[in-house]
This record gives C-alpha cells, sequence and structure tokens, in this order.
C-alpha cells in the first residue's frame, strides 16, 4: 500500500477501549491496542495515501455478540452489523477513529467529558455484571 500510495485499513476497537473493564480485562486491553495503533498508523500513513480507521464499536448484533450477550439487557441500543458496516466504510479516509451510532457518539462524549475515569470503570463492571447474569 505504501508503494501504491493508495489502500485501507480497517481497526477493530470498542468502546471499552477508553478504560479498564473489570471481568473483560484482557479483552479491553487488546481493543486499548488496537486503538492506539490505530491512531499511530493514520498519522504515519496519511501522507503517504493510505487510509487507517479504527472503529470503536458499541454493542452490534454480530454472531459472537448474539452469542455471548444478554440481548435486551445492554445499556446502549445494539446496531445492525449491516448499518455499522456500511456507516463504518465511508468514514474511512476521513478521521482515524470513529464510533458508530449518534446515540453511542453522544454518550462517550457525555462519559469522556463529564465522568471520572474511576466512575466509568464503575458504570462498565455494573453493566458487565448485567449482561453476565443474563446470559448464563
Ligand atoms: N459485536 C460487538 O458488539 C462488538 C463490540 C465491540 C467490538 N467488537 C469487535 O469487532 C470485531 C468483530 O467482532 P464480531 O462481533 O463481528 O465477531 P464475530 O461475529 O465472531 O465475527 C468475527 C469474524 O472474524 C472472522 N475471523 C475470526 N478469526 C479469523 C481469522 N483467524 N482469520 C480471518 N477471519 C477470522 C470470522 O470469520 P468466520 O465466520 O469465517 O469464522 C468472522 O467473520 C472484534 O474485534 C470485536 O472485538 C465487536
Amino acid at each position: 500500500m505504501r508503494a501504491r500510495q493508495k489502500g485501507g485499513i480497517i481497526l477493530l476497537s470498542s468502546m471499552v477501549a477508553f478504560q479498564g473493564a473489570a471481568r473483560l480485562g484482557h479483552y479491553a486491553a487488546t481493543k486499548g491496542y488496537a486503538l492506539l495503533l490505530g491512531e499511530a498508523l493514520y498519522q504515519e500513513l496519511k501522507p503517504l495515501g493510505v487510509a487507517v480507521l479504527t472503529l470503536c464499536l458499541g454493542a452490534t448484533a454480530t454472531p459472537a455478540y448474539r452469542q455471548a450477550a444478554g440481548l435486551g439487557k445492554e445499556l446502549l441500543p445494539v446496531l445492525d452489523p449491516d448499518w455499522t458496516a456500511k456507516k463504518s466504510l465511508r468514514q474511512l479516509g476521513k478521521r482515524a477513529v470513529y464510533i458508530p451510532g449518534l446515540w453511542n457518539q453522544w454518550v462517550h462524549w457525555f462519559l469522556q467529558r463529564f465522568w471520572s475515569r474511576t466512575a466509568r470503570r464503575r458504570l462498565i463492571d455494573q453493566q458487565a455484571k448485567i449482561q453476565l447474569k443474563a446470559s448464563s
């Protein structure tokens, strides 16, 4: 891609990437890694004509999600995967990081702006407990 000065890469991160997430520690850590890597690649490769987009997904009704989660017990709306993919592809080349879904974007902005990291960790912990209970 560098040689052709053309191309695109999409990294899949998550809304849990922005703080530690109890019971999801390793998962959230890999998503934090993807987010920082994606931001770095965006900056490095943009001048070379390669687009890099990191998606920070909220709940999305993919096969894995349907299997693992307590559908109906989520704090935020569960997005349709096809809709999410279409919306996200349009952002490739336009920005470094994208959170699909207006409600997810608004909640992310609100939590980052007005809630401490500690309060966000607690919120995720509570939500994880509810979902684990619903899926067991
Ligand atoms: N769903 C959510 O709510 C959610 C929220 C936040 C972040 N994410 C992130 O979004 C990403 C996708 O999650 P998902 O929910 O779509 O999971 P999924 O339903 O399990 O889909 C994973 C996809 O990856 C493919 N895959 C798995 N291992 C592969 C490999 N070694 N080589 C090539 N393809 C491989 C699978 O292909 P096959 O079907 O052929 O096995 C499948 O199409 C993950 O990184 C996840 O952390 C998802």
